[in-house]
């Protein structure tokens, strides 16, 4: 069956054709990062706006890419939480009257549910039950993914989630929006050695985040070094940076995994294209024996393909929207 996907989260007006959930005929992503970049973060009626002059140029794209038309789709899937509450509504209510007039099935989507299922169109053999990472701009989160459709939350981010954390110290070291892909980089040629960054201690949860300290630590050692007249060597402190959130979410995922009895490991999210992350994992999981899955980079990130897929997945479990879907701005990953 051919499922059209659609995200609007956040700043990707994004669309794509799958068949049967992991065959991806097309994936269109249509980023707004440039006009955000001046703002130094997403600003959420700009995002509104854009969506909404977008979304119809992206769908439209998506299908002529897949080589399809409305008529070929058997179900359309939107992500409806959770996300800045103007974008979502875009996608959701342009999701709604593509349903309503054509009398095909809408199938609502969470977006972390979304991230989890990249990992499906890449590598056919992973089959819940498993445990993923989802680190992204706005969720730090481990999930035993029980299965397609059923998910429990075991570890969360008290504060800021690892993206933030890697965007607010990218920021504060003068790199554009979004930063941690520049952290990524100039990591390659720094020392992480040549600065000592705490790791917070979680009280209460030992699988729970918390990046607001490390956050704060990075932003008053440049500014304390600014006062002095210091300069600080960003390549360092990048390679600090990273090598920190990369074991801190390294090792609270195996803590997780050893606790609940997995031994197959995803990562998923805009942060699981890191490559300090991603070289963790792969070094532990193989230490330990386990399998691990990561994403392609092309699918790290916010994109329509997921939506798809995971659409696919709540399709076949018969989950449906109906013309009351509404988009949320905040929902556990529990409560669908
Ligand atoms: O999943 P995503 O595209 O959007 C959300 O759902 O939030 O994640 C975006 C986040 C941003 O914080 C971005 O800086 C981060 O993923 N990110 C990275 C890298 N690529 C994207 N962080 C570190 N290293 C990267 N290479
Ligand atoms: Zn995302």
């Amino acid at each position: 069956m051919y499922i059209l996907g659609i995200e609007s989260s956040c700043d990707e007006t994004a669309a794509s054709v799958s068949e049967n959930g992991t065959n991806i005929l097309s994936n269109v992503i249509s980023t707004q990062i440039e006009e955000h970049r001046k703002y130094g973060g997403v600003v959420p009626e700009i995002a509104s706006r854009r969506h909404c002059e977008n979304i119809s140029g992206v769908v439209k794209k998506a299908l002529s890419d897949a080589g399809k038309t409305l008529d070929d789709i058997d179900a359309v899937a939107v992500t409806y939480a959770p996300g800045l509450i103007g974008a979502l509504l875009v996608g959701v209510n342009y999701a709604k009257g593509l349903c309503m007039a054509s009398g095909k099935p809408l199938v609502p989507v969470h977006h972390i549910s979304g991230h989890i299922a990249a990992n499906y169109i890449a590598h056919p053999t992973l089959k819940p039950p498993y445990l993923c990472l989802v680190a992204s701009g706005g969720h730090s989160h481990i999930v035993e993914v029980l299965d397609y459709t059923s998910f429990r939350v075991v570890g969360r981010t008290r504060d800021d989630a690892a993206g933030e954390c890697f965007d607010k110290c990218a920021r504060a070291m003068g790199f554009p929006y979004p930063g941690g892909v520049h952290i990524d980089k100039a990591a390659q040629k720094g020392d992480r050695n040549a600065f000592s960054l705490p790791r917070p201690k979680v009280t209460g949860s030992e699988f729970d985040f918390s990046f607001s300290g490390l956050k704060t630590a990075v932003i008053n050692l440049l500014h304390n070094s600014q006062q002095k007249g210091i300069e600080i060597n960003k390549e360092d402190l990048s390679a600090a940076l990273q090598g920190t959130i990369s074991d801190i979410l390294c090792e609270k995922t195996m803590l997780a995994a050893e606790a609940l009895g997995y031994n197959t490991i995803a990562v998923a999210g805009g942060v699981s294209a890191n490559s300090g992350v991603r070289g963790i994992f792969e070094k532990t999981c193989a230490e330990k024996g386990y399998s691990l899955y990561l994403p392609p980079l092309s699918l790290c990130g916010d994109n329509g393909a997921m939506i798809a897929c995971q659409g696919y997945f709540n399709f076949l479990a018969g989950q449906r929207g109906d013309e009351s879907l509404n988009a949320k701005a905040t929902l556990s990953l529990e409560d669908i």
